[in-house]
């Protein structure tokens, strides 16, 4: 019998992805060979590629002045391609440090620049975002990471930044709701939570930032505008990850889009704040409620101890992946797009039966 799986990243995929996956893994298509065993340049991996890139503009509605690219290093590599590509000038660029994600960004970035941190939400433990955000003067562009996969922090609403571009790290919330694209300059995002197995970061990039990538000449690899270019087949690209997120997208379409992602996410979510907040203090969401996240909901107990047999329980009724990062503690539910709602249903009946139980 499948988990329910509330791991953070890597995370749950759909069950039909996954026997696609199967069916197909050893003979692709009548291919005799597996996709996984045939050039990146074959005419079956490019429609695949392709078919992958295409879903992303679809789902988006991605202007047409947006690349969309398909790159390897994970997320982390970002921290370092977004200031190699995007500093210009003084080399100023603004960072939001509104928890673990967003400060690993910060801290590449100041080894290649002016990194400033435009907001800090140190004192308030990482559990507010900014109001307001002043950018610097001579800002190359504004870092944000979208949502705090540890902290359970998500931004509802974007800063304005005129023309300076805005710059997201989406890894734990791409796709998982409409987006005003045109607000963003560049937007990356490892596949491992809503997007498919990890191993190939989405990146979307404004044709005028890539300007900046040739302006600045990184090494090859580093370079957005190569990769923006050769269509992310400058070198071998991750295969069997883009395949599996070309399969998830197709599904992701086929069940409405955006739209209809977000209202099930809004729903999933709902169910187990719901639990938290009507726990007279049982449960504790540390995280402002505006700034509630949808995908990575944190909440404590009283001690570690009863979270500890909370986990231990939760494990032994089929839901696995509920214990917080080892950074902060706590429990965290991680409920992507691809977390079913009878996931998120048979978690809050769970919390409530087990504080009914204390
Ligand atoms: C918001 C965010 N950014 C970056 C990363 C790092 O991603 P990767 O492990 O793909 O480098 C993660 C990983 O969990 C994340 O949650």
């Amino acid at each position: 019998m499948r988990k329910y799986n509330f791991y953070a990243g890597p995370s749950t995929l759909p069950v039909e992805v996954l026997e696609e996956l199967k069916e197909n893994m050893v003979d692709y298509k009548g291919m005799g060979m597996s996709l996984i065993e045939t050039s990146h340049r074959s005419k079956e991996y490019d429609e695949v590629h392709n078919d992958a890139v295409g879903l992303v503009k679809e789902l988006l509605g991605l202007p047409d002045n947006y690349k969309v690219m398909f790159l390897g290093g994970g997320a982390t590599l970002q921290f370092t391609m977004v200031p190699t590509n995007l500093m210009i000038g003084s080399r100023t660029a603004d960072y939001t440090i509104t928890g673990s994600w967003a400060k690993k960004a910060y801290s590449d970035a100041a080894k290649l620049g002016n990194a400033v941190a435009v907001y800090d939400g140190k004192d308030n433990k990482y559990t507010e975002l900014p109001s307001e955000v002043r950018l610097s003067e001579g800002s190359s562009y504004l870092h944000i990471t979208s949502n705090e996969t540890i902290g359970g922090l998500q931004w509802q609403e974007w800063p304005e930044t005129g023309d300076v571009p805005l710059v997201a790290d989406m890894s734990s919330d791409i796709l998982s709701r409409p987006l005003p694209v045109e607000k963003f300059g560049l937007i990356y995002a490892g596949a491992q939570k809503n997007l498919g197995p990890a191993g190939t970061t989405l990146v979307i990039a404004r044709e005028d930032l890539l300007e900046r990538s040739a302006a600045n000449n990184p090494t090859a690899y580093l370079d957005y505008s190569i990769h923006a270019d050769k269509n992310s087949l400058y070198n071998t690209p991750p295969v069997f990850s883009i395949y599996a997120v070309m399969l998830v997208l197709k599904r992701l379409k086929a069940l409405g889009g955006l739209y209809a992602v977000e209202k099930v996410n809004r729903e999933k979510a709902g169910l187990i704040y719901d639990v938290i907040d009507s726990s007279n203090g049982f449960y504790n969401c540390p995280v402002q409620k505006e700034n509630r996240s949808m995908m990575n909901i944190v909440f404590t107990m009283e001690n570690e101890d009863l979270e500890k047999d909370f986990v231990l329980k939760a494990t032994e009724a089929g839901m696995v992946g509920l214990k917080g990062h080892r950074s902060v503690g706590g429990c965290r539910a991680s409920v992507y797009n691809s977390m079913p709602i009878e996931g998120a249903k048979a978690l809050a009946d769970f919390m409530k039966d087990f504080a009914a139980g204390k």
